[in-house]
């Protein structure tokens, strides 16, 4: 096994000094920062040109780089330069990929430029929230037809990444973005590459403890990643709305499997179908998983009735 970064995402982060309220970035003004994370902050600002608020994402990794006066990075040391432009060119990636997809459920890329000795990615503002906040703000609106719902339009955005041989590497309750009129964003395409990409010793692996499969803590010819590896962590954010917690982390599985398949846990107002479905995504072994999104999605037809439409609609996202 080579011997890739692994990034292990957790909440208790530091992060740079974000630019201040009301700075002007060239014509954007910002205004609220609405998402951080130890690589990045994100940013409601104030288009002076279009007279509307856009999104944009910095890239300020905390570890490798600290903010002086002028608002310019600066690097904690010499040494990470090196990590502190890989971390930059993936960035550039990131930005590239967006300008390349388009579809309703991934973010709209609008422009990406270089200042400040970082990066900026510019994007549609979206109104609303992410499932992880949803999901204890307004509880109630999770049950199947919800769900359903939601995951038809998540794996359309899906499918459009896995139609050109990428994989998105981290679904996660953060990155999926639930808009006022219920439809899902699929965010962040920072870890996505194409299933053919050789990883250097210098490429990050994104790991989340519960929704990473077991083939992506370890690239090597026997440990083929696919659609499949996708769908493991698609899985692992329903099992999570479902259930209340995450599945237990893939790596242990591996060892002694103590996963309750949702069938026999049987969570009130689910239908077996549709619990059958998850577990499917979430064998641990690739091979026991739907292959790709139109054998996912062909399990739930044979399996499941149609959704019902709509019936709550959220008042105060
Ligand atoms: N276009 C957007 N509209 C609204 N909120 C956004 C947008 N982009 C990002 N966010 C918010 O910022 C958070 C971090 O964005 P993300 O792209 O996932 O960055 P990171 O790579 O740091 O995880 C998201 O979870 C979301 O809350
Ligand atoms: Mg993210």
């Amino acid at each position: 096994m080579q011997n890739f970064r692994r990034t292990h995402i957790n909440d208790n982060i530091g992060f740079t000094y974000p630019l201040p309220i009301g700075y002007c970035l060239n014509e954007y003004e910002i205004e609220e920062i609405i998402g951080k994370s130890k690589g990045s902050i994100v940013y409601r600002v104030w288009d002076h040109h279009l007279k509307q608020s856009i999104a944009i994402k910095e890239y300020t990794p905390h570890s490798f780089a600290t903010r002086s006066q002028n608002m310019k990075l600066n690097l904690r040391g010499k040494k990470l330069e090196k990590r502190f432009y890989s971390g930059l060119q993936n960035f550039i990636r990131e930005a590239h990929l967006m300008s390349c997809f388009e579809h309703p459920c991934l973010p709209r890329f609008l422009r990406f430029w270089q200042q400040n000795c970082t990066a900026y990615i510019a994007t549609s503002l979206y109104k609303g929230m992410t499932l992880n906040k949803l999901r204890i703000k307004y509880p109630h609106f999770i049950n199947e037809n919800w769900l359903h719902q939601i995951l038809f339009s998540l794996l359309g955005a899906l499918d459009t990444l896995h139609q050109r041989n990428y994989l998105h590497y981290d679904i996660s309750l953060d990155n999926i973005f639930i808009q006022e009129n219920q439809s899902p964003i699929l965010l962040d395409l920072g870890s996505t590459r194409q299933t053919t990409t050789c990883l250097s010793d210098d490429t990050e692996i994104t790991i989340r403890s519960g929704f990473t499969p077991v083939e992506q803590y370890a690239a090597n010819e026997e440990n083929q990643q696919g659609p499949w590896t996708d769908l493991y962590a698609l899985g692992a954010v329903l099992y999570t709305l479902i259930v209340g917690k995450s599945p237990p982390v893939s790596i242990v599985r591996n060892l002694e499997d103590n996963y309750q398949p949702l069938v026999k846990l049987r969570p009130a107002g689910y239908s077996l179908p549709f619990l059958h479905a998850i577990d499917s995504a979430l064998a641990l072994n690739p091979s026991g998983r739907p292959l790709s999104i139109s054998e996912f999605i062909a399990i739930f037809s044979t399996t499941s009735t149609q959704p019902a439409p709509l019936t709550q609609t959220p008042t105060n996202l």
